[in-house]
C-alpha cells in the first residue's frame, strides 16, 4: 500500500512516497535528463542496479558513484570527489542527483546538489529507518569538519522523497533499533496517541512488520513535515525535533564518533531530558517510566554505558548550535505529546540531574 505525505513549502513543497517497492515510490519522469545515483558501499551493491534500471526506464541517463560507508564520508574531501564526478558525468542544470542510502548519503549528496552549478534537483531515496523518518525530510544537508559535525551545509529541499520499506529488511539490527529511538521522539514531542500506538505495536515493530512500519514511517514524516512547514530554517519550533539531542550529541562526541550510534545517544539523551523535565516542568514520572520501558523493550540504552564526566559533556553542550552564548537551551516535556523549546535551566539543576542519571536513575 502506498502512502503519500506532502511537505507544504510553497514552490519548494514536495511529496514523500512510502511504498513497498521502488516502482511505486518513485514515479518521476526523466525525458533525457542525466542522473547521478550516489550510494555507499553497503546500499549500492544491494539497490543501485534496481534504481538505475528504473530511472533509465523513465528516460534518465544514469551514472553511479559509490562512497565508503560510514560517517567519515560526510567530509569536504568526499564532497569534492562527488562534485568532480558530477562534472565528469556531464551533469547540467537540468540534471538530478539521487541519494540512495542512509543519512550520511542524504546529507552528502544533498549538499552536493545544493552547490553544484548553484543548485540542481535532488531526490532522496532513504534506506535506513533513521533516514526515512528523519534525515531525508526537511532539507538539512551538510558535511562535517574535523572540528565538528554538520559545520558546512545548506537548507536545500529535495524534489521528492521515495521510501521503499522493503529496503529496511537488509538494515543491520543495531541500525534499525537506533532508528526506533527517533520514532519514539515523535510521540513524546507531538503526539501522545502515536506514543500509545508504538507501545501497542512494540513487538510488531521489532519484527519489522511491513504494515505497521508503513503507518509509523508515514506518521513520523507527517509530524516532521508539519514542523518543517512552520519553521523551515529553525528559528523556533523546529528545535523541538531535538528532544534528547543536547546531551545525546555531547555523548556521541565525548564517546568518540561511531562508538554510540546516533539513536543510542539520543535514547540516553531523552532519558536525561525526561528527568530534567520531571524536575523542572513537572513532567509526570509515570510518562517518563513509559518512555524508558519502550526504549528498553527495543534494546536501546537507558543507562550510561560507562563513565562520562559532566565537565566534558557540559563543554560540548556549550558549543551546541542551539546554545545561546554558550548556555545550552533545552527542549523539555510538559506532558506526553507536548514540549517547550528554548528552556534555560539553572546550571546546578542540569548538573544535579546528571549526577542522578549517571548514578543509574532512568525515570
Ligand atoms: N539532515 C538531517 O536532517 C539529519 C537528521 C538526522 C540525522 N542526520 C545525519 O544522518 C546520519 C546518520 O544516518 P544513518 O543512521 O542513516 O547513517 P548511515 O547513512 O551511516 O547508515 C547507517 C549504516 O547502515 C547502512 N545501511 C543503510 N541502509 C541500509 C540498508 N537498507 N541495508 C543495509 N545497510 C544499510 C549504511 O551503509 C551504514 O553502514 C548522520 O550523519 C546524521 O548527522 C541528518
Amino acid at each position: 500500500m502506498e502512502r503519500i505525505v506532502r511537505v507544504e513549502l510553497g514552490q519548494r513543497g514536495y511529496d514523500i512516497r512510502i511504498a513497498d517497492d521502488f516502482t511505486v515510490a518513485l514515479p518521476m519522469a526523466g525525458e533525457g535528463r542525466a542522473a547521478l545515483v550516489v550510494a555507499d558501499a553497503h546500499t549500492g551493491p544491494l539497490y543501485a542496479a534496481a534504481v538505475q534500471e528504473l530511472l533509465a526506464d523513465r528516460g534518465f541517463a544514469c551514472t553511479y558513484h559509490e562512497v565508503p560507508a560510514g560517517e567519515g564520508s560526510k567530509s569536504l574531501a568526499q564532497l569534492g570527489i562527488l562534485l568532480e564526478r558530477a562534472v565528469a558525468a556531464g551533469l547540467d542544470r537540468k540534471s538530478l542527483i539521487v541519494a540512495l542510502g542512509g543519512g550520511v548519503i542524504g546529507d552528502l549528496a544533498g549538499c552536493a546538489a545544493a552547490v553544484y552549478l548553484r543548485g540542481v534537483a535532488f531526490l532522496q531515496i532513504p534506506t535506513s529507518l533513521l533516514a526515512m523518518v528523519d534525515s531525508a525530510v526537511g532539507g538539512k544537508t551538510g558535511v562535517n569538519l574535523p572540528q565538528g559535525k554538520n559545520l558546512v551545509g545548506a537548507f536545500y529541499q529535495p524534489v521528492a522523497v521515495a521510501a521503499n520499506l522493503a529496503t529496511l529488511e537488509s538494515l543491520p539490527e543495531r541500525e534499525y533499533r537506533s532508528g526506533l529511538a527517533e520514532v519514539i521522539k515523535y510521540g513524546i514531542i507531538y503526539d501522545a496517541d502515536f506514543f500509545a500506538y508504538l507501545e501497542q505495536q512494540q513487538a510488531a515493530l521489532l519484527r519489522r512488520a511491513p504494515e505497521v512500519l508503513g503507518e509509523v514511517v508515514a506518521r513520523c514524516c507527517e509530524i516532521k513535515a508539519a514542523v518543517v512547514a512552520q519553521d523551515e530554517r529553525e528559528s523556533g519550533l523546529r528545535a523541538i525535533l531535538n528532544y534528547g539531542h543536547t546531551l545525546g550529541h555531547a555523548l556521541e562526541a565525548v564517546a568518540g564518533y561511531g562508538v554510540l550510534l546516533h539513536g543510542e545517544a539520543v535514547a540516553l539523551g531523552m532519558v536525561y531530558a525526561n528527568l530534567v523535565s520531571t524536575t523542572v516542568l513537572g513532567f509526570p514520572s509515570e510518562d517518563a517510566r513509559r518512555i524508558t520501558a519502550l526504549l528498553e523493550a527495543w534494546g536501546l540504552p537507558v543507562r550510561l554505558p560507562g563513565t562520562f564526566g559532566w565537565e566534558a559533556l557540559r563543554g560540548v553542550m556549550a558549543t551546541d548550535k542551539k546554545a545561546d552564548r554558550r548556555v545550552p537551551t533545552l527542549v523539555l516535556a510538559e506532558a506526553m505529546g507536548r514540549v517547550r523549546f528554548g528552556c534555560r535551566v539553572p546550571e546546578a539543576e542540569l548538573a544535579g540531574v546528571y549526577a542522578r542519571f549517571a548514578g543509574g536513575a532512568a525515570a
